[in-house]
Order: structure tokens, then sequence, then C-alpha cells
């Protein structure tokens, strides 16, 4: 398998690469697809019938476990190296801690909007960047959970796939970094466009 990066992707490891589950894929866009049909299944459990609490470490696992657990054997496991994002890997479930907490008070104080409150919410989950990988779709549907039950909302994302090299994703990755800044400004202009 030959691993190809967009930009503000996060590389795989040589340990984490043995994870790999399917043996026939050989192309970057082959992984997409199938990874991508493991989220759907994701999706369709997550907002179907049953559903969980997104301020709950052991939810945030599962609910990753479940978009990733047919391609990667360490689905839903934190990471154990750190990366060029995120915080040192020994450190994540103490800043998992002190964002949920955060996010509660924020929620129970009515400190934001609840659109303001789920992207906040999106941008302190992926600087943590708890998962080896497939933090940013992990994220991304995290956040719209979480909108959904404060607001019965999802986002749009910029309307189309981020995954890939594109227009859309360089200002949603420019969002980011300002949010690193503290800025989380652009970051809501781009979430602007919500859906019911
Ligand atoms: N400067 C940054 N600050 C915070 N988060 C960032 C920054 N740059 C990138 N990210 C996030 O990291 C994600 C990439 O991490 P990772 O590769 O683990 O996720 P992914 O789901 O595999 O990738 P992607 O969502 O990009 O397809 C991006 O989607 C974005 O959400
Ligand atoms: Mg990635």
């Amino acid at each position: 398998m030959k691993f190809e990066y967009a930009p503000g992707a996060t590389p795989i490891d040589a340990d984490e690469a043995t994870g790999l589950i399917p043996s026939h894929l050989t192309l970057q866009h082959e992984l997409n697809e199938y990874e991508e049909t493991n989220i759907l299944e994701a999706v369709d459990w997550l907002f179907g019938r049953r559903r969980g609490d997104p301020l709950d470490q052991r939810f945030i696992r599962a609910v990753h476990r479940r978009m990733f657990g047919q391609t990667w054997k360490w689905a839903g496991e934190a990471r154990r190296s750190d990366k060029n994002i995120g915080v040192r890997w020994y450190e994540i479930p103490l800043h998992l801690n002190q964002m949920l907490g955060d996010v509660r008070a924020q929620i129970e104080h009515k400190a934001y909007p609840p659109v303001e409150i789920a992207a906040r919410y999106h941008h302190r989950l992926v600087a943590i960047h708890v998962f080896p990988n497939g933090n940013g779709r992990h994220a991304r549907l995290m956040a719209d959970l979480l909108l959904t039950e404060l607001a019965n909302q999802r986002f749009e994302w910029g309307r189309e796939s981020l995954t890939t090299a594109s227009e859309v994703r360089s200002r949603y990755i420019a969002a980011l970094r300002a949010a690193d800044g503290g800025d989380c400004q652009p970051l809501l202009a781009f979430l602007g466009q919500i859906t019911d």
C-alpha cells in the first residue's frame, strides 16, 4: 500500500501501517473508498436508532472504532506516538477530560450559540488528535452529533468531501490554524452554511 497525503493530513507510521486490515488495497484512492464504506455504516449506526454521548471519552473512541474498525486494527484506540499535529500521546486522556469539561460548562451556561460550541468542540478534538489517523473525519462526525443534540442541526463542511486537496479543504485547514491561534471566526465563517 502506497500512502499519499493531502495537505494537512497526518502521515501513517510504519508500525501503524501494519494495522491495515484489507490486504488487497494498493492505491490511496482505493483506501479512501474502502474507509468511506466503513464510515457510512458508522453514520447509519450513529444517526439511526442508537446514540451515545459525544462528551463521553469511551463513546468518542467507540465512534472511531465504528468508522474505521474494518480498516484499521487500532481503530478506537488512542495513538501511542507523537504526530506533527496534536498533544503528546500520553497526555491525550488529560486533554480530552479538560476539553469535555469545558464543553459541558459552555453548554450549561449557554456561553456560545450551539453552532459555536460544536465548532469549538471540533477544533479542540482535532487539535488533541486522539487517533493515529482518521481524526478529521471522526471529529467532523462528532461535531455533527453534538450539534444534532444541541440544536437538531448538522454542519455542511463546505458542501463537499474534505479528504482530498481542494480549495474548500485549504479554507478548512486555514480556519483550523486560525483556531489554533485562538481565533475561531474563520472556522465559524467556513461552517456558516448549516443544514437542518
Ligand atoms: N493546524 C491544525 N490544527 C488543528 N487540526 C488540524 C490542523 N491541520 C489539520 N488538522 C486536522 O487534522 C485532520 C487530519 O488528521 P487525520 O489524517 O488524522 O484525519 P483524517 O480523517 O485521516 O484526514 P482528513 O479528514 O484530512 O481526510 C484534518 O482533517 C484536520 O481536521
Ligand atoms: Mg489521514
